[in-house]
């Protein structure tokens, strides 16, 4: 065990991360230098294609220095926000992180969350410098924001490449001189302890677990069981990821690697579980925070002959991503679908990205929203998922909504530009301060219904792109929103609802209701558009009815015959007014367009 180091790469998103560890790989011989691609760790064809890490992925090397055989075990984590929760997880399975500054951006948001992550589990830090082989790298400027962050001496901060390599055999002696070798279990761990930090499923297989072990041995044939949902299993494989799977004889103390589990039931897995013995006795580890839904969306397939085929399409994906949530709902006209809820945007782009392309499905999503907690006169506190179901503007007393703290680093030039639009999307400013050379750090407290409305777009434009944000979220907060309906012929359209700040109700209703008005199609009569809030109608337009010429084949001039015909038209429309509420017909690539604004 003396040998083994178990180490994480976490850095701000494109820092690298992906890169370096190609590096690792190839210096310690893991992969054949004829054998390699470029971020060879990033498997799944999206990640390949969109050149982020969205899913943590382990890999063992073997490393000798001075005679001394290693066993370094690396987890690669995505960088992106959403996914931050992957980063504390890969965290609980190791003993140090090498913290990774690109030196063409310097420290940025997510270094600064990334690093606090570490410490909170008082893991050993590797501060590293990397792209040094860029001629925009500001090496000596990045070197001292990093050193200052993470409390060490500039000589501490290593200097690499994960281009061209320079510096790697440093990285790699550092790693073995200063993070620490994993500990012995406590004595009164008696038999296998392993965390779960991540699972699959195969089709072949069922539930394949990622485990770290804390103390004893598993391996084929040993009788084990999960803590938590208390299912108990044969270890059909023990392995090791080389990158890929690899079975060994055993999985000891120490050391990161699988176990195929051969469960083919949902829900019994769960990261952050502890495996013990299954003869009883043993001890849980400390788990992880349960990842909570950020956005929510509803999902539909395009046709309804597909509901079967999504229905099992989400319950397999949700097999091998265990942090969005999913409940079956009807939503009217767009039929049966899912309510589902994601960590984030990107991360509700790539679950329904997945879902078209794994299981070549025509979707339906439509516009994400929040949560909102709801006291209602009758003195109950709901929580709404969607806004169709948010209560009427009369029933409420109270609404809260959910706060996040944003962190953003800048350039002191973009400051003047920034703070007005802070104040736009009622941001208050918790903290200031600079550190390094013309750096900003700006602590926000600030609503996601107004992270979502564009933020970060105006962040990053506002700034020519050198700001940075990441966030987290607080708490929920006292808030002043209301339920922005749309009407079409007086009809509610409950798939167009949405909840808007009281602030900007008139704006948001001119806008939905203009919007409509340009893509819905003439009907036979005028059709009105109406946008409702606060119980009254605060926005309303109407679609001109269809000019058909009904007197288009007669010709020459009885005039009359042409009067009879306008009137007889004339009436048509009438008739179909009076009834004609709840009539018209909105095409299915206007819910479209309405739902995905
Ligand atoms: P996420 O996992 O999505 O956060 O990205 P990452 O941190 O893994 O970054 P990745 O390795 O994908 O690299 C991001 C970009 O930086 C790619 O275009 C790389 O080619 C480039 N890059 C990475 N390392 C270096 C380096 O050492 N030097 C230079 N010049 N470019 C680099």
């Amino acid at each position: 065990m003396s040998n083994i180091r178990n180490f994480c790469i976490i850095a701000h998103i494109d820092h690298g991360k992906s890169t370096l560890a190609d590096r690792l790989l190839e210096v310690t011989g893991t992969i054949e230098r004829r054998k390699m691609r470029d971020q060879v760790l990033d498997s799944m064809e999206l990640e390949r294609e969109r050149g982020i890490t969205i899913k943590m992925t382990p890999v063992r090397m073997n490393y000798t220095l001075d005679a001394i055989r290693y066993t370094l075990n690396l987890i690669d984590t995505p960088g992106h926000i959403d996914f931050a929760y992957e980063v504390s997880r890969a965290l609980k399975a190791v003993e140090g992180a090498i913290v990774l500054v690109d030196a063409t951006q310097g420290v940025q948001a997510q270094t600064i969350s990334v690093l606090q992550m570490a410490r909170e589990v008082n893991r050993k830090i590797i501060p590293a410098v990397n792209k040094i082989d860029s001629p925009l790298a500001r090496i000596p400027e990045t070197k001292r924001q990093i050193a200052g962050l993470c409390d060490l001496p500039e000589s501490e901060v290593l200097l690499v490449s994960g281009k061209t390599g320079e510096g790697v055999p440093e990285l790699l002696f550092a790693v073995t001189e200063r993070i620490p070798a994993p500990r012995a279990a406590s004595e009164e761990v008696a038999g296998f302890q392993g965390l779960v930090f991540d699972f699959k499923y195969s089709n072949h297989t069922g539930v394949i677990i990622f485990v770290r072990v804390f103390g004893g041995t598993a391996k084929k044939g040993d009788k084990l069981r999960f803590a938590a949902s208390e299912q108990l299993f044969t270890v059909i494989e023990a392995g090791i990821f080389s990158p890929q799977e690899t079975p060994v004889d055993s999985l000891s103390a120490g050391e990161i690697g699988y176990i195929v589990t051969g469960i083919k039931e949902p829900g019994v897995a769960s990261v952050g579980d502890t495996i013990l013995p299954a003869k009883g006795g043993g001890v849980p580890l400390p788990g992880y925070d349960r990842p909570r839904p950020v956005v929510w969306a509803s999902v539909f397939p395009e046709s309804q002959d597909d509901f079967n085929s999504l229905k099992q399409a989400i319950s397999r994906l949700r097999l091998s991503d265990s942090s969005f949530t999913y409940e079956e709902e009807s939503g009217g006209l767009l039929g049966r679908g899912f309510r589902c809820g994601f960590l984030g945007m990107l991360h509700l782009e790539i679950v329904t990205e997945r879902l078209r392309r794994e299981w070549n499905l025509e979707l339906v999503v439509t516009t994400p929203s929040i949560i909102y907690e709801v006291v209602t006169k009758r003195g109950k506190r709901e929580i709404i998922y969607s806004a169709a179901r948010f209560p009427e503007y009369g029933d409420i007393v109270e609404v809260y909504e959910p706060l996040v703290e944003a962190r953003i680093i800048t350039p002191s030039d973009y400051l003047p530009a920034l703070m007005p639009m802070f104040y736009n999307h009622e941001a208050t400013v918790e903290l200031t301060e600079s550190f390094g050379d013309n750096r900003n750090l700006i602590v926000l407290s600030m609503p996601i219904r107004e992270l979502m409305r564009g933020f970060f777009d105006e962040v990053k434009s506002l700034s020519s792109g050198f700001a940075s944000l990441s966030y987290k979220i607080t708490g929920m907060r006292l808030t002043d929103v209301v339920k922005l309906e749309l009407l079409v012929a007086e009809e509610v359209i409950p798939a167009f609802s949405r909840i808007v700040s009281r602030k900007r109700v008139e704006l948001d209703a001119e806008a939905a209701v203009g919007k409509l008005h340009s893509i819905l199609p003439r009907q036979l009569f005028a059709t009105k558009i109406q946008g409702r809030a606060l119980g009254r109608i605060i926005s309303s337009r109407t679609v001109r009815a269809m000019a058909k010429d009904v007197t288009g084949y007669l010709y020459g001039g009885d005039r009359t015959r042409k009067m009879k015909l306008w009137q007889q038209q004339k009436e048509g429309k009438k008739r179909l007014k009076e009834q004609g509420t709840g009539r018209v017909r909105i095409p299915h690539d206007v819910f479209v367009k309405m739902v995905q604004s």
